[in-house]
């Protein structure tokens, strides 16, 4: 702030507070008639009369306090112009940034031995101490539930966590990689290179892979839709339609969509592509957070070992 309207805002403030200190003296009225008083402001209504009393002492005590108050707060906070405030324990002055930064020292120093205990053994183990897991299961509800869902089922385009069934692989270490480094998907966009009649094609010929039927009113030709496919799809989802974890591609013969089975939805995935992002968790949460939260996810889809969702 520059210096002409940090001194604006400094007197005028000050101004102000010394202002109004003068005006709860002035307008005080005067102590000595303590008691009840016969004067009355010489109006009345319905026969109901004002007295002419002074405040109540602890009345006029609470406007002094909060002018007091005010004082204080100045002194310590920002907010006087460039005033930074001596508040202690703050070097160069409080500000929200600086507080948040306190508490989460102050819970790092906490809980950070914990954390570490658990960093420090493999995930298979951390997902079976039950402490562990209630721990994952806050750090989850905190950051991941608003993509993912509180009960990690996901949703459309947030794959589910849950069903045993993963684009990048479910074991522990792969995990954990999702989680610290995140991950894009690049699903590219058809339109342009096979256009309509293409896409209409080959959506028709990937639904059969799931045994979804076709609808009876569009023409679909599942030969060209087939030779599509192996020209363009089978580099990443592989020649039987099963997908390829390493680069996330989605295995196409199961019943588990990100983004839709129906035969509309499948051709808008192909016209447009589809580019999930994970967000990366190492530079946010740290190793240690992440390294509970893998276990966690583990631990959800370790439940249901053997099913994929249907
Ligand atoms: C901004 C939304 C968002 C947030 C927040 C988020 N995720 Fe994700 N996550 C996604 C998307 C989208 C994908 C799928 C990426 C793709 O399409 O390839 C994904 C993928 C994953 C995968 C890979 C699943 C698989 O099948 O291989 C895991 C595991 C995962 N997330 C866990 C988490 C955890 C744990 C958190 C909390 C730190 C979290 N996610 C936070 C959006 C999010
Ligand atoms: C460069 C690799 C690549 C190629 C080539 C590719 N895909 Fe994909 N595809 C992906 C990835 C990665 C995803 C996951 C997108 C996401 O998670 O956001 C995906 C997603 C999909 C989905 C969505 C699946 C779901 O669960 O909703 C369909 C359908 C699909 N691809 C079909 C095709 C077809 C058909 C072709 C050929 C015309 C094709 N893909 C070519 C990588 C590829």
């Amino acid at each position: 702030m520059s210096t002409f309207w940090s001194w604006y805002i400094t007197l005028l403030t000050v101004g102000t507070l010394i202002a109004l200190f003068w005006l709860i003296f002035a307008t005080r009225k005067s102590e000595t008639h303590k008691s009840e008083t016969d004067q009355t402001m010489g109006h009345a209504f319905d026969g109901i009369e004002e007295y002419d009393n002074p405040l109540p002492k602890w009345w006029f005590m609470l406007f002094v306090g909060t002018i007091v108050f005010s004082i204080a707060y100045l002194v310590l906070y920002p907010g006087l112009g460039n005033w930074k405030g001596i508040l202690p324990g703050y070097e160069g002055g409080w500000t929200q940034i600086k507080q948040w930064q306190h508490e989460v020292d102050k819970a790092d120093e906490l809980y950070g031995p914990i954390f570490a205990k658990y960093a420090a053994m493999p995930l298979e183990d951390v997902a079976k101490d039950e402490q562990a897991l209630k721990m994952g299961g806050r750090i989850f509800a905190s950051n991941c539930s608003v993509c993912h869902g509180s009960d990690a089922k996901g949703g459309y385009g947030f794959p589910n966590l849950t069903d045993n069934d993963w684009l990048y692989g479910g074991d522990p270490q792969t995990i954990k990689t999702t989680l610290l480094y995140g991950r894009q998907a690049v699903m590219p966009a058809w339109k342009d290179s096979i256009g309509e009649e293409g896409i209409r094609n080959v959506a028709g010929y990937i639904r059969t892979f799931s045994g979804l039927k076709n609808p009876q009113t569009t023409k679909v030709d599942l030969a060209a839709g087939q030779s599509i496919y192996a020209a363009n799809c089978s580099v990443c989802h592989g020649a039987e339609g099963k997908g390829q974890q390493a680069m996330g591609a989605p295995n196409l013969t199961d019943k588990v969509w990100l983004y839709g089975s129906s035969f509309t939805q499948v051709q808008q995935t192909l016209r447009y592509g589809r580019n999930g992002m994970m967000p990366a968790q190492e530079a946010f949460l740290g190793n240690d957070k992440v390294h509970l939260l893998a276990a966690y996810v583990l631990s959800l889809s370790q439940n249901q070992q053997s099913t994929v969702a249907q």
